[in-house]
This record gives structure tokens, C-alpha cells and sequence, in this order.
């Protein structure tokens, strides 16, 4: 029943014609070289597609590696992306620094600013968000998004990493291509790195072709412990989505906790979309502020016992960052300012844990740092 691992990095044919037309096609003529196609990868994209309900999808070594490679793929020098500003922080760095300089610049916009969305669009040749964006957990309007990448032409490229296929599949609401950080949800037991991209066959092709030149493909052991992960998928995404809505609700009752941000909580501007966007579920991640700044907010990360300071999410274990000290470094103070990270802001990616026990080693920390 278990997918067979191939750890092949090449293949031998014993007729040279064979060798030369397959090597030609560079995939689906007999695998040739595994930078090019591998069994266990091509298993493993196959179920991804399936998850996302696109035609094809290509796996990468990280969530970064597919990132950059749509960008370079889609876009060349001279080229403007418009991107929101609701940004994982390499995300954000990749387009506002590295990019520019292979002359690929990005306009930022709110993803609830849609007349300033619209009107950046003019010229530009994609938009890109995320679903729900890292770190505060906004829901990202994907329909209104699309239509407005449509009337423009171009298309909408989702990063769907917070949300996972179990809770949205962005292709549903107009997207054109995912992309997902598989060291997350997809994963989801803290053991692999791992990206992949999913789209037509068409918008694909560019995409795999950047992968064969640059290198950025996932390993087959990846690909394997990818597949093991998909299998229980939507249970873990329930599982901890449940608990963290029981996690944010007990947060919103403590001093010490200046404010909340988690999209299942009625409370929450982003609350009226996850009914239709997803599956009537906030996500298992959350964000929150603890009264104190900084210095609090480090105390309080220490003091925790089975939640563990680490810069993941969906695993199987509860991980808490610092989100202005580890996951968004790149940003400057004016940055972390206009993207709404305080200096108290953390984000709790929650496991597979009992939801009591982690409500009370939060209450336990907070304690203690009172
Ligand atoms: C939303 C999002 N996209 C992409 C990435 C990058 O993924 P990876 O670390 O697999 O390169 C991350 C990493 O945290 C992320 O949170």
C-alpha cells in the first residue's frame, strides 16, 4: 500500500534511439535524469494536482524555490509584478530586493485595497497573494482578486500555504496557479522541506523548464514523506483548525493579550469570507499580541512548556515565533509598521495536540511573565 521510494538520480536504456528520444522529451518518454522527472516526484505531483484540482503540478525543493521560479519563469526584465502586502517575509524580500535587480520590480498594495489593486494592475504581469496571509491571518478575497487579474489580462498567482487544498482550492475561485510551501500543512510532521507549483499543463511548462535549468527540484525521499503526509491532510487540517479556534477564543479572555487575530472568530473582518473560501474554517493558525512588547513577548515564548518556539506551521506540534524577530527580519521598522506587526505580535501554528493542555501552558506562560 505504501508509494515505492525510487532514489534513482539517472536511468540506463539498453537502445541508444530510445535513450535519445526519451532524453529529447525530457519527460513523458521514460525518465531520463531526476531533475527532470522521477517516479516518486511525479506520484507525489500527481496528488497535489489532484488536491488542487489542476491539470498538472511541478514539486520543488522548498516553498521558495517555487516561488521564484513562477516569478522567473512568467516574467522578464522589464516586467512589474503587483503583489499584496499581507507577505510571507522571503516573499516579500524576493520581490521588493533580489528581483529588481534582474529588472523584475513589485508594486505592494493592501489585499483589501482593490481600487488601488486595479489601478497598479495597469501594465503588470501578474498579481500575487496568499490566502491567508502570514502573519496576521487575513483572508484574502480570492474571487474579487481574480476578476480583477482577469479584466487585466493577467494572472492570479495564490500562495495557498496557510489554507492548504483541504480548506481552499484557489483554481475553484479564479486563480490560474498555486503555489504551496509543502514544508507545512502538506508535509506536516516537521521532517521535510518542500514546494510545488500547481497549474495547466501550459502555465506549467515555463515553470518546469526554469526547474531544469536552475536545479530547484524536490528530493524523492521529500516526494515520499510528502505522500505520507497528504494521507491524513484533511483530518490534521480539522483537527487543528478546531483547536485553534478553542485557542483563540481563550486568548480573547485574558489580560495580557492585547489582541487576536484568527479568521474563525466572528470578531474578525476576514470571518464573513471562510464560509465560502474556507469550508467555514479559520485555519490552524493564529496571531496575538501580548501586552508588554518584545521583552514580553520573548519571556512569554520562553516560559511556554509543550508549545515550542520554532519557525514552522502545520505540523503535528504546536510552534510559536516572534514574528518581527524571526519570520519577518527582512522587514525594516517602517515595514513591520505598514504591515501591522507589533513588536508583541507571535503566531501560533497549532498541532495535533489536546486543546486543553496547550490553553493551559499559554495561561501557565502568561502567568508567569505577568
Ligand atoms: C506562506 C509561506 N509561503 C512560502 C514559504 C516558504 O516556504 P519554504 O520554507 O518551504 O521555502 C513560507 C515559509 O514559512 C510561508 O509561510
Amino acid at each position: 500500500m505504501a508509494p515505492p521510494l525510487d532514489s534513482s538520480s539517472t536511468y540506463s536504456f539498453s537502445d541508444t534511439e530510445t535513450f535519445a528520444r526519451a532524453s529529447r522529451a525530457k519527460t513523458g518518454a521514460g525518465y531520463v535524469y531526476s531533475r527532470w522527472a522521477n517516479p516518486t516526484v511525479d506520484a507525489f505531483e500527481g496528488a497535489v494536482a489532484d488536491l488542487e484540482g489542476t491539470e498538472g503540478a511541478e514539486a520543488f525543493a522548498s516553498g521558495m524555490g517555487a516561488i521564484s521560479s513562477i516569478f522567473l519563469a512568467l516574467c522578464s526584465s522589464g516586467d512589474r509584478i503587483v503583489a499584496t502586502r499581507q507577505l510571507y517575509g522571503n516573499s516579500y524580500s524576493l520581490l521588493q530586493g533580489r528581483l529588481p535587480r534582474y529588472g523584475i520590480n513589485a508594486t505592494f498594495c493592501d489585499h483589501d485595497d482593490h481600487t488601488a489593486i486595479a489601478a497598479a494592475l495597469d501594465g503588470a504581469r501578474l498579481l500575487y497573494c496568499e490566502t491567508i496571509g502570514n502573519p496576521k491571518v487575513q483572508v484574502a478575497d480570492l474571487p474579487h482578486l481574480a476578476g480583477l487579474a482577469h479584466d487585466a489580462g493577467i494572472p492570479l498567482v495564490v500562495d495557498n500555504t496557510f489554507a492548504s487544498p483541504a480548506l481552499c482550492r484557489p483554481v475553484e475561485h479564479g486563480a490560474s496557479i498555486v503555489v504551496h510551501s509543502a514544508t507545512k500543512f502538506i508535509g506536516g510532521h516537521h521532517d521535510l522541506l518542500g514546494g510545488v507549483v500547481c497549474a495547466s499543463v501550459q502555465l506549467l511548462e515555463p515553470v518546469a523548464a526554469v526547474a531544469r535549468d536552475l536545479g530547484p527540484t524536490l528530493a524523492p525521499f521529500n516526494a515520499w514523506l510528502g505522500l505520507r503526509g497528504i494521507a491524513t491532510l484533511p483530518l490534521r487540517v480539522q483537527r487543528s483548525s478546531a483547536t485553534a479556534l478553542e485557542v483563540a477564543r481563550a486568548l480573547q479572555r485574558w489580560e495580557g493579550i492585547d489582541a487576536v487575530y484568527y479568521p474563525g472568530l466572528e470578531s474578525s473582518p476576514s470571518y464573513p469570507l471562510i464560509g465560502a473560501l474556507l469550508d467555514g474554517r479559520g485555519g490552524g493558525t493564529l496571531a496575538f499580541e501580548v501586552r508588554g512588547g518584545r521583552e514580553r513577548a520573548g519571556a512569554f515564548q520562553e516560559a511556554l512548556g509543550l508549545i515550542r518556539p520554532a519557525a514552522s506551521l502545520g505540523g503535528t506540534h504546536s510552534l510559536i515565533v516572534h514574528s518581527a524577530g524571526v519570520t519577518h527580519t527582512q522587514l525594516g521598522p517602517e515595514e513591520l509598521a505598514s504591515a501591522g506587526i507589533s513588536e508583541g505580535l507571535c503566531r501560533l501554528s497549532v498541532g495535533l495536540e489536546d486543546p486543553g493542555d496547550l490553553i493551559d501552558d499559554l495561561a501557565g506562560a502568561l502567568a508567569a511573565t505577568g
